[in-house]
C-alpha cells in the first residue's frame, strides 16, 4: 500500500550525512556483532538486526520494542509524516512515547494511543505543559538506539525514555537529571491519525494504577465502525516508586489548559462539532526525586481489565533487563530459522539479510484473545493489522511457508474466521476494523499459497481444507453490498469477463475506479481458487475457474502503442470497446499531476501503478503474455526497456515479479542482473535504505528472497531459481523437522555489487538437489527441496552466454500446460 501518489514518486533518498539519528553507536555495535558472529558457532542473531532500517524516506517501519507478531510495539510519536510513530528526521519533534503501532502501513498514522511523555515542571503541578502541541520536545543528536525488544531516546532536556515489550505488555523506563522531580503526563485521546471518538480514564491512588479506555477509527479506512482500546498503566513498580501529586487535565490550542489536582476520573463522549481534538489525561509526579521511573504498561482490544491482567501476567514482576533478554530470546527463535556462512558473507548482506527476517516476523500483530466486534469471544486465532493483504501475499506468506507453517496456519485460520463471522475473508484488517481493498479479495492468494504448500499437514496445523475452500468461493461468488472494504465487485466481473468501466452496477456500492488493475488481480485470486479446486478434486469448479482466471486476457488492448511496443492493459466498457489511458500515467515517468491511488478521480484504470507496470502481472500465465506481447525476444526487449525507461518502482508490489520476468523466456541470466541492479539500487543497511513503504514487511520478504536467490509464484509451490548473495545457508522448518542447506558453489563476493564485473561466477550452471540434477537450472518445487529437506547445491559460472538459458523447462503457465 502506498496510499498517496507524491510518496509513491518520491524517489529522494535523504543524504546519509544529514541523518542526525540513530546513534552512530547503532551500527558500530551491529559491525563489530558481524565480525564477532563470523568465529561464534553460536551467534546472538539478534544482535545483527539493525531495526531503523526504514525508518526514513518514508518507510514506515516501525523500530520499537517488540516481540515477534507483537501486539505492543512501543516508540515514540513524532510530528511531520511519521505513519508508525517514529522518523529519524532530527527536524520532526516527539509529542509522546505509546505502547500501541503498526510497521509498515502508511496511511494517515496508525495508532499511538495512550501516550505518555516524562516532564519537568519546576514550577508545580499546575504550571506542567501537558498539551502535546507545546510539550513536543526534540531530540538530543545521535542518541536514539533500539535492538530487537528494546527502545531508547533521549529528548534535548537529558529525560530518556526506554521501553521493552511483551506480546501485549511492556515497561517504560523514564529518566531526569538528578535532583528533580519527575512528572509524566498520560494522554486519553490521541491517536496517530487524530480519530478519538470518546473514552474514560481513571486514576487509582492507593494500587498506583491508571486505566484508560476509550473509541478511535481505523488509519486506512472508513471512519466506522470504531475500534475500542485499553491501557492500564502500573506506577509504584512493586513498591519502589511512590506518587506524590496526581490528577487530571485538559486542554485545546486556544487557552484552555486546566488542571484538577487530586481528581480521579474523566469520562467524555465523542465532540460532535467536530474540530480539533480536545487534549485530555492524566498527571503524575513521584516521591523522593528517583533517577528514573519504571512503569508497566498492559494494553487490550477487550477492557480495561483485561489490560491489567495482560500485564500482570506476561510481566508480573519482572525487571526491565529480564524482558529486554526474554524479548531477544524469542527473537533469535524466529531469527535462527535462516542460518547463514556469516564469515564468507559480506557484512552489509547479513545485516539486510537479518534486518528483514526481523520485521518478517514483526508484523501482523497477535491480538488473539483480543478480538472485538464481530470477533469478540472467536475461539479462532486472530490477527490485527492484515493490510493490504495486496501487498503481503506476494512475497511475506510465501517467506513464511519456506520456515514457519505453524504461524502461518494461525493466521490463514484468522483469515478463514473473518469468512466465518463476516461472510467474506477480510482484505485489509486496520486497527481491527476492516480498511480499504486494494485489489480485491487477496486472502485467496494467501489461503491458496497456504493449501497448496502444506494440503498434507493442513488438518493436523488446524486448518480444515474444505472449510478454506468454502471461503475462497464466497469470495469468488458472492459480492457484497459494498466493496471497498470486503470481497470483490464480482456481479459484474462474472456477466462480462471484466470489470468494466462505467458500468451500471445496481446492486452494490464501491468506487468504481482502478477497472483494469482491479480485473487483473480478480483473475488472479481466482487463479488461487482454481489451485484449491484442483487440489480437492472439485472438477467442475476446476473449470470454472481456470477459465475465470484466464481473464486477464479481456483487458488486453492489443492496438495500444507506447515507446513502440503494442498491447497493454487497458480499462474497458462494458460494450467491450477500450477506453484509452497512456501507459505511462502513474508511472514514475508520470507527465503533470494525477490522482493515482484511491481518490474519485482516478481515471487511469489502474491502482498505484501505471499499465506499463500492470500489463506484466499474470504470474500465472506469463508464457501467454509473452504471446501477446509477441514473442520472446520482443518481451525481454520490452522488459529492458521498461527498466532503461525507468517505469520500473522497486517499492511497488505489482513491480515485483517483473525483474525475475526474464526468466519465462529462457533468459534466466539476465534475471540475475536484473535483481543485482535492484537490490544495490534500491536497499541499504541505513533509515532509507528502503524504497519507500516497507508495506508490513511486503518489501522485507521480497528482499530475503532476492538475497536467497530465490523466488516465489504465490498460491503455487513452485520457487524461481536465482543467484544467492550468500554462499551458504540453512533453513530449519522445525515443524517439519527438516533443514535445506543450500551451497553455492563457485560464489565470489565479487559478484555482490549492482554490476556483475565480466569473468566473474555469478550465473548458474547447475542444480542438484540431495545429489540428483535438477532438469531445469530455472525452477523447482517447494514439495521437493525445502519440504523434504536435505542439500541443494547451485553451481555458479562466469559463462554468462552458456548459463542464460533453462536447459530445461521455464517456469510453469498456465498456457503451457503448468499447474
Ligand atoms: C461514562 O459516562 C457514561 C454516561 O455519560 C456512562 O454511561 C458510562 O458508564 C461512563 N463510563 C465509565 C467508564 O465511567
Ligand atoms: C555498506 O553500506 C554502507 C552504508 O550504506 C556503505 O557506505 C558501504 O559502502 C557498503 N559496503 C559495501 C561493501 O557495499
Ligand atoms: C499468538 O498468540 C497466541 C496466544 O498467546 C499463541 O498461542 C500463538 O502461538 C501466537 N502466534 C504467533 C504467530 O505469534
Ligand atoms: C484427488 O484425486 C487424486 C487422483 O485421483 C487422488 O490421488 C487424491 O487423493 C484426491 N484428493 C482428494 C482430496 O480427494
Ligand atoms: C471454460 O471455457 C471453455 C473454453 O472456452 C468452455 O468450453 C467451457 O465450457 C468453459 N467452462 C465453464 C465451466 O465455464
Ligand atoms: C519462448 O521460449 C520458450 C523456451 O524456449 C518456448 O517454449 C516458447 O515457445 C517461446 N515462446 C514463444 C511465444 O515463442
Ligand atoms: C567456477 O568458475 C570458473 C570461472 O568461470 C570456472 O572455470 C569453473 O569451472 C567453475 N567451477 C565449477 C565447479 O563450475
Amino acid at each position: 500500500m502506498k496510499f498517496l501518489f507524491s510518496s509513491l514518486l518520491s524517489l529522494t533518498v535523504t543524504p546519509l550525512l544529514l541523518l542526525a539519528q540513530p546513534s552512530p553507536d547503532v551500527q558500530a555495535r551491529i559491525t563489530q556483532a558481524i565480525a564477532d558472529a563470523a568465529t561464534d558457532p553460536n551467534p546472538d542473531l539478534s544482535t545483527l538486526v539493525n531495526v531503523f532500517i526504514g525508518t526514513a524516506n518514508d518507510g514506515d517501519v516501525c523500530p520499537g520494542a517488540s516481540v515477534p507478531f507483537g501486539m505492543a510495539k512501543f516508540t515514540t510519536d513524532m510530528t511531520g509524516y511519521a505513519p508508525a510513530g517514529y522518523i529519524t528526521n532530527p527536524d520532526e519533534q516527539i509529542k509522546g512515547f505509546s505502547p500501541l503501532h503498526d510497521s509498515g502501513t502508511g496511511a494517515s498514522g496508525s495508532y499511538g494511543n495512550f501516550e505518555t511523555m516524562p516532564l519537568l515542571c519546576p514550577d508545580g503541578f499546575d504550571t506542567c505543559i501537558t498539551h502535546f502541541n507545546l510539550r513536543k520536545r526534540s531530540r538530543k543528536p545521535d542518541t536514539d538506539d533500539a535492538s530487537p525488544g528494546y527502545f531508547a531516546l533521549t529528548l534535548d532536556n537529558e529525560l530518556k525514555m526506554e521501553a521493552t515489550a511483551t506480546r501485549r505488555a511492556g515497561l517504560e523506563r523514564f529518566s531526569w537529571p538528578s535532583g528533580s522531580k519527575p512528572y509524566i503526563v498520560f494522554d486519553m485521546a490521541f491517536d496517530n491519525a487524530g480519530t478519538w471518538a470518546g473514552g474514560s480514564l481513571d486514576i487509582d491512588p492507593e494500587k498506583g494504577r491508571i486505566t484508560i479506555g476509550g473509541h478511535w477509527s481505523s488509519s486506512f479506512g472508513p471512519s466506522r465502525p470504531r475500534y475500542q482500546a485499553f491501557a492500564c498503566y502500573d506506577l509504584l513498580d512493586g513498591g519502589r516508586q511512590e506518587i506524590d501529586e496526581y490528577g487530571i487535565w485538559r486542554a485545546d490550542d486556544y487557552g484552555l489548559d486546566a488542571k484538577g489536582l487530586g481528581q480521579l476520573h474523566l469520562n467524555l463522549t465523542e465532540n460532535l462539532i467536530g474540530g480539533p481534538i480536545y487534549q485530555s489525561g492524566a498527571l503524575v509526579s513521584f516521591a523522593n526525586n528517583p533517577e528514573s521511573i519504571t512503569m508497566r504498561v498492559g494494553v487490550s482490544y477487550v477492557s480495561k481489565e483485561q489490560a491489567c491482567q495482560n500485564a500482570e501476567e506476561e510481566v508480573g514482576d519482572a525487571s526491565f533487563d529480564e524482558i529486554v533478554q526474554r524479548a531477544k530470546a524469542l527473537w533469535n527463535d524466529r531469527l535462527k530459522k535462516v542460518e547463514i556462512d556469516i564469515a564468507n558473507t559480506p557484512a552489509n548482506i547479513t545485516e539486510m539479510l537479518y534486518s528483514s527476517l526481523y520485521r518478517a516476523s514483526l508484523t501482523p500483530n497477535n491480538a488473539t484473545g483480543e478480538a472485538q466486534g464481530p470477533f469478540a469471544d472467536t475461539s479462532a486465532y486472530y490477527f490485527d493489522s492484515l493490510y493490504c493483504s495486496w501487498d503481503t501475499y506476494r512475497t511475506f506468506f510465501p517467506l513464511m511457508a519456506l520456515h514457519s507453517p505453524v504461524e502461518f496456519a494461525q493466521i490463514v485460520d484468522a483469515y478463514i474466521d473473518g469468512w466465518r463471522k463476516t461472510g467474506w475473508m477480510p482484505e485489509s484488517r486496520t486497527n481491527n476494523v476492516p480498511g480499504y481493498t486494494q485489489g480485491g479479495s487477496s486472502a485467496d492468494n494467501i489461503v491458496s499459497h497456504f493449501a497448496l504448500n502444506y494440503a498434507e499437514e493442513a488438518s493436523e496445523l488446524g486448518i480444515d481444507l474444505n472449510e478454506l475452500y468454502q471461503a475462497l468461493l464466497a469470495d469468488g461468488e458472492a459480492n457484497p453490498p459494498e466493496w471497498n472494504t470486503i470481497g470483490r465487485e464480482v456481479d459484474v466481473y462474472k456477466q462480462y469477463g471484466y470489470v468494466p468501466f462505467a458500468v451500471l452496477d445496481a446492486f452494490s456500492m464501491g468506487r468504481q475506479t482502478r477497472e483494469a488493475s482491479r480485473t487483473l488481480e480478480y483473475s488472479f485470486e481466482d487463479f488461487g481458487i482454481y489451485q484449491v479446486a484442483a487440489l480437492l478434486n472439485k472438477t467442475e469448479d476446476m473449470d470454472t475457474y481456470y477459465n475465470r482466471s484466464l481473464w486477464y486476457r479481456n483487458v488486453w488492448d492489443p492496438s495500444v502503442e507506447s515507446d513502440g511496443f503494442t498491447g497493454f492493459m487497458q480499462k474497458r466498457r462494458p460494450d467491450g470497446s477500450f477506453e484509452y489511458s497512456d501507459p505511462i500515467n502513474c508511472s514514475p515517468q508520470n507527465q503533470g499531476s494525477r490522482s493515482c491511488s484511491f481518490e474519485a478521480d482516478n481515471v487511469n484504470g489502474f491502482y498505484e501503478s501505471s499499465a506499463w507496470e500492470y500489463s506484466w502481472f499474470a504470474p500465472h500465465d506469463t508464457a501467454h503474455l509473452i504471446e501477446l506481447m509477441g514473442g520472446n525476444s520482443t518481451f525481454v526487449n520490452r522488459l529492458n526497456h521498461f527498466f532503461d525507461a525507468g517505469y520500473y518502482l522497486a517499492g511497488n508490489e505489482p513491480s515485483f515479479q517483473t525483474p525475475v520476468g526474464y526468466h519465462y523466456a529462457d533468459k534466466p541470466a539476465l534475471s540475475v542482473d536484473q535483481v543485482r541492479k535492484v537490490v544495490f539500487q534500491n536497499f541499504g543497511i541505513t533509515a532509507a535504505g528502503l524504497p519507500g513503504n516497507d508495506d508490513q514487511a511486503a518489501m522485507a520478504s521480497l528482499l530475503t528472497f532476492h538475497l536467497l536467490g530465490l523466488y516465489p509464484v504465490p498460491s503455487t509451490s513452485e520457487l524461481l531459481i536465482l543467484s544467492p548473495f550468500i554462499p551458504k545457508y540453512t533453513i530449519h522448518n522445525d515443524y517439519l523437522s527438516t533443514s535445506t542447506t543450500v551451497t553455492v558453489v563457485n560464489y565470489s563476493t565479487d559478484s555482490i555489487q549492482e554490476v556483475i564485473p565480466a569473468g566473474t561466477p555469478a550465473y548458474v550452471e547447475s542444480v542438484t538437489v540431495n545429489g540428483v540434477a535438477v532438469d531445469t537450472r530455472c525452477h523447482f518445487d517447494f514439495q521437493d527441496t525445502f519440504k523434504k529437506g536435505g542439500d541443494i547445491v547451485i553451481t555458479l559460472t562466469a559463462d554468462k552466454d552458456s548459463a542464460n538459458s533453462c536447459a530445461g523447462s521455464v517456469p510453469a503457465s498456465l498456457s503451457n500446460g503448468g499447474f
